[in-house]
């Protein structure tokens, strides 16, 4: 691990830039920048003087769209991580590519987290609502504990879910 951390100081340097509503992408990209030493911008701070810059890009996901992608598709991005309250990406990986037009850009899903859906306002938590009630109806085994999560809360994350776009930035 130490070695693909330092790997990763070496590789040819690229921007971070995210999008994160209530802080979970917002962790995953500074626990990436401490790794690579990148610099971090939100969508918001985005700017003429980034455009020649190469950009990973970390969004989290709503109904899974990957929030802040359409600003940030102005500028270089070469790869994409999407943050989501599922275990796995939810709808799965080939949808979140169609939805969000990533055909040949490489994509990671990272596990983020969720406040409780009490602490949720307007149409977020009118959304997560409904998500439940989609999760209710499938026939899954591990839904209990997802509808647990949205209703309670929970932080999924974690270091070693950054390890495949690690891997990706050592192999460029
Ligand atoms: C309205 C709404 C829709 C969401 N849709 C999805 C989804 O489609 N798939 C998923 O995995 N998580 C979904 N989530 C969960 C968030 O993507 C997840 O909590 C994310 O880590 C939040 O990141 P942030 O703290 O950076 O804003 C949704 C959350 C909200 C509020």
């Amino acid at each position: 691990m130490l070695l693909l951390e330092n790997k990763a100081k070496e590789a040819s340097n690229m921007i971070i830039v995210y999008e994160s509503k209530t802080g979970f992408t917002k962790k995953y990209a500074d626990m990436l920048a401490a790794k690579t030493g990148f610099r971090t911008f939100r969508v918001k701070e985005l700017s003429k003087d980034l455009q020649d810059e190469e950009v990973l890009f970390l969004g989290w996901m709503k109904a899974g769209k990957i929030q802040g992608l359409n600003k940030a598709r102005k500028y270089k991005v070469m790869a994409v991580c999407g943050s989501g309250s599922a275990e796995t990406a939810d709808p799965d990986t080939e949808t979140v590519i169609a939805k969000n037009k990533l055909a040949g850009v490489p994509f990671f899903y990272m596990r983020g987290g969720c406040f409780p859906l009490s602490e949720l306002k307007g149409s977020n938590k009118v959304l997560m609502s409904i998500f439940i009630k989609i999760l209710k109806s499938r026939k899954v085994g591990n839904k209990d504990e997802a509808i647990s999560n949205i209703r309670n809360g929970f932080d999924g994350v974690k270091q070693e879910n950054l390890e495949p776009v690690l891997a990706w930035i050592n192999a460029r």
